[in-house]
């Protein structure tokens, strides 16, 4: 018989700035082409075939549960498992222990995003079963990451969260395959200098009591670290992606070329839209082109305006404004000329924004 194997997805911490954009949220349904992280982990996971996943939350329960439903829509069964606080990814595991029973398991970090899904890795986790799995990813700078050292051979023999001086550039992805054989070594950590009980520690205690641990090393990762670049470039991945369909109203003076999405709801007047591209529900693009790479979610409104290379959330307007390039624009935000003062601007702006003015 195959065994079963189970997923636990954690949706947890504190309710956190989406960095950049200044709104309280769970930083799992940061959008990446108008969809929220969170759900490119659910799908692969599904597509993985796995069909059991707890889900840990915290105190954003309500919009991740939203959000999400009883798991349906992606094939899934969903068990929600409250994490009273977000006492670390290790004490994440302890308190699923019920749940997950002795089951082999993936552990999925609900920000994280990995390009290409994660089949391959849990086909490879099931036919060999080492005690643990876990992905790395070269990065530039580690030292916001846990962190793999190897030996000669590929092995991990150590392994160390957020190090000030890395001993490499192989970060740990937050997707983690494990037998079992984690529960002893969770129950072995204690709380880290930041307080937590790191799934880094729990790791490290598997390798040193000799543990089968595994490392496969990959390309294509990203979670949200607040970085404009990175989220562009993520999103412009996913774009590359897309197929087109257009089920929203395009009217014949427009013109739609390639791989565009207008999803039902949406308004497409007098404009040209370049794929890759998404354009929202609800969303009424007017006079304007949007360019190659961009995805402008539900509600929005484009007029007399020029896009290209750019995210633009939900509840968002834009207005003659000539053209806008690989910005990164909130929700519920207002972009429009300054009436009658053509050399002053007048800003509104959210904490932690970064405008650039053409002087
Ligand atoms: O993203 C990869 C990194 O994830 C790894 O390189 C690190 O080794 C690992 O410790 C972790 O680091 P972070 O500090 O970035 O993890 P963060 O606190 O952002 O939590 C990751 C996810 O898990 C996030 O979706 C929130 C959720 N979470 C976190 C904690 C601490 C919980 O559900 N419960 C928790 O107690």
């Amino acid at each position: 018989m195959v065994s079963r194997m189970k997923a636990l997805v954690l949706s947890g911490g504190a309710g956190t700035r989406l960095r950049p954009i200044t709104h309280t949220s769970a930083k799992q349904l940061v959008p990446v082409a108008n969809k929220p992280v969170l759900f490119y982990g659910l799908e692969s996971l599904a597509d993985a075939g796995i069909t059991d996943v707890g889900m840990i939350v915290g105190d954003t329960a309500a919009e991740i549960e939203d959000a999400v439903g009883d798991g349906s829509k992606f094939g899934l069964r969903v068990t929600y498992i409250p994490q009273e606080q977000p006492l670390g990814l290790a004490h994440a595991v302890r308190v699923a222990r019920d749940w997950l029973g002795d089951d082999d398991f993936v552990m999925y970090l609900g920000d994280n995003f990995v390009v290409g899904g994660i089949r391959g890795l849990v086909e490879e986790f099931r036919r060999r079963r080492p005690d643990a799995q876990i992905l790395l990813t070269r990065v530039a700078d580690p030292r916001s990451f846990g962190v793999a050292e190897l030996d000669p051979s590929g092995r991990v023999i150590g392994l160390e969260e957020k190090p000030d001086d890395p001993k490499s550039d192989l970060a740990l992805v937050g997707v983690y395959l494990f037998t079992p054989a984690v529960h002893e070594a969770v129950r072995a950590v204690t709380p880290s200098w930041r307080g937590e009980l790191e799934i880094t520690h729990a790791i490290q205690h598997l390798i040193d009591t000799h543990a089968d641990v595994r490392c496969t090393v990959i390309q294509g990762y990203w979670k949200d670290t607040g970085n404009v670049v990175d989220m562009l470039e993520v999103n412009r991945t996913v774009l590359e992606g897309v197929e087109r369909r257009i089920d929203g109203d395009v009217d014949d003076r427009s013109e739609t070329i390639g791989r565009v999405v207008v999803e039902e709801g949406a308004r497409i007047v007098h404009s040209r839209i370049v794929g890759p591209a998404v354009i929202g529900a609800g969303t009424v693009v007017r006079d304007s082109y949007v360019g190659p790479f961009t995805s402008v979610a539900e509600n929005c409104r484009i007029t007399d305006s020029e896009l290209e290379f750019s995210i633009v959330l939900r509840d968002s307007s834009i207005d003659g404004v000539g053209r806008i390039e690989s910005s990164l624009i909130g929700r519920h935000v207002e972009v429009t000329p300054a009436p009658g003062v053509p050399s002053a601007h007048r800003f509104v702006l959210g904490d932690h924004s970064k405008v650039q003015i053409h002087s």
